[in-house]
This record gives C-alpha cells, sequence and structure tokens, in this order.
C-alpha cells in the first residue's frame, strides 16, 4: 500500500513537472515515438463508418475559438447516435490487442469511459480550418497516447494534414492509404498540427485516447484545464 502510495505522488509531480515543461516548449527526447497502422480497420467494418457518417451530420458541435473552426462529436454523444458496429469494433479486445501487436505497448488501454475524449470525432472544412503546433496536456498519471484514426482525407494535398515533430524536422506522411490508417503517438511530447484546409476540402478523423496507466491526476489545475478544452470542443457542461 505504501509503495503504491509513493509510486502515485511520485507521478503526480512527474505530471505536475512535465505540463510545465510543456508550457515552455520542453519535452521529453525519449517519448518522441509515433506508429503508423495502415487498414486499421477490418474493410467491412470501415465502409459502415463511412457510410454512418453520413446520418451524424446534424450532430456536430461547431467551435470558434482560438484553437479551430472545426466541428466535432464528443465520445458520450457518439456512442448515443450510433446504429452502428463500427464503434463496438473500436472497443472491442480485437482492436486494442492489434494496436497492441502492432506498437508492441502491452500493457496499452483506453482511458476510462467516463472522458468523452476516449473517442471522438473530429471534422475539418472550410478554408482555413486545422490546428497550429501544439503538445496536448494530459491528466493521466500513465504515458499518453493520442491515436488519429483518418476516415476521410478529402485534399488536394499529396501529403496528409496531420504532421508530427518527433525531433526537429517535421514529418509528412503520405496521403495515399492514410484514410483507415491509425496514427499512434505520444500526443504530450510529440509535437503535432493539422494544416490549414483549403476551400472545398474536408478531413474527418476519429480521435482515441489510450493510457498505460488510466489513473487520473488529482491535480485541480489540470483538470480544470481538461474541462476547459471539453467544454469548447464537446459544448461538455463545466463543473
Ligand atoms: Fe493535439
Amino acid at each position: 500500500m505504501i509503495s503504491g502510495l509513493i509510486k502515485r505522488v511520485a507521478a503526480e509531480w512527474a505530471l505536475h513537472h512535465h505540463n510545465k515543461q510543456n508550457r515552455r516548449g520542453v519535452v521529453s527526447p525519449d517519448a518522441q515515438e509515433y506508429f503508423v497502422i495502415p487498414e486499421a480497420l477490418p474493410p467491412a467494418v470501415f465502409q459502415e463508418a463511412l457510410k454512418e457518417l453520413e446520418v451524424l451530420n446534424a450532430n456536430w458541435v461547431r467551435s470558434h475559438t482560438e484553437w479551430r473552426q472545426g466541428a466535432a462529436i464528443g465520445g458520450h454523444e457518439l456512442r448515443a447516435g450510433s446504429q452502428s458496429i463500427w464503434l463496438d469494433y473500436l472497443m472491442s479486445d480485437d482492436f486494442l490487442i492489434k494496436v497492441r501487436r502492432a506498437t508492441g505497448i502491452n500493457d496499452l488501454q483506453y482511458v476510462p469511459v467516463a472522458d468523452t475524449n476516449r473517442l471522438s470525432l473530429l471534422l475539418y472544412e472550410g478554408a482555413g480550418d486545422g490546428i497550429d503546433w501544439h503538445v496536448d496536456g494530459s491528466i493521466y498519471l500513465g504515458q499518453r497516447w493520442a491515436g488519429i484514426l483518418v476516415l476521410l482525407e478529402e485534399t488536394s494535398e499529396t501529403q496528409a494534414k496531420l504532421e508530427l515533430a518527433p525531433g526537429e524536422e517535421p514529418v509528412t506522411l503520405p496521403k495515399a492509404g492514410i484514410e483507415n490508417s491509425l496514427v499512434l503517438f505520444r500526443g504530450d511530447h510529440v509535437r503535432h498540427r493539422v494544416r490549414p484546409m483549403r476551400e472545398d476540402e474536408r478531413r474527418v478523423v476519429v480521435s482515441l485516447l489510450f493510457t498505460n496507466w488510466p489513473q487520473r491526476t488529482m491535480n485541480p489545475f489540470l483538470l480544470r484545464y481538461q474541462s476547459r478544452v471539453n467544454s469548447v470542443f464537446y459544448n461538455n457542461p463545466r463543473p
């Protein structure tokens, strides 16, 4: 019990220190990994997801903030409005085992179901919509693994809109094959951005959030910041 408490306090301190460093633009050089997993969904499941996008149109929550101009659907609303098997697949052991095998992260798991960021849908469309270089905040004591599963990348460019900078130089990914690929990275360490959309371009992704230790911080400042992000992106009520 004592060792559990010590581990917890040490992790709280490390997270606090990490978030402070993040705000200064300092990230850990040993956490700059990313993975691209092609054909993340079986073809029939991927087609189900695309079909459902057409009926989800009314549910987008639009945001016009300093962060971005696009739209999103939070995990809870998405599940409530879904009639399809594709979300079940994403939440299945089969999918998690596939991701663990592809990455070698054997203790990877979803963040708790109460967290709207566990699974959400993001829409980028219209000239200028995107999100500039940043690292994410984190409210979990374990490693934060952000997953971006691209459903649609309807752009006129040859490179995917998502860019990562694991180190000094940004990395672009070819647009060919990016649809139905899962890009997994340490979102709170690897700088990333979505290049601005051009007129008539559209991009829809499922954003997934994993960790290897789904213990939420007790730090009120970090929890308040996350609550603000959720409110802006998904219209979640703020406590
Ligand atoms: Fe991000």
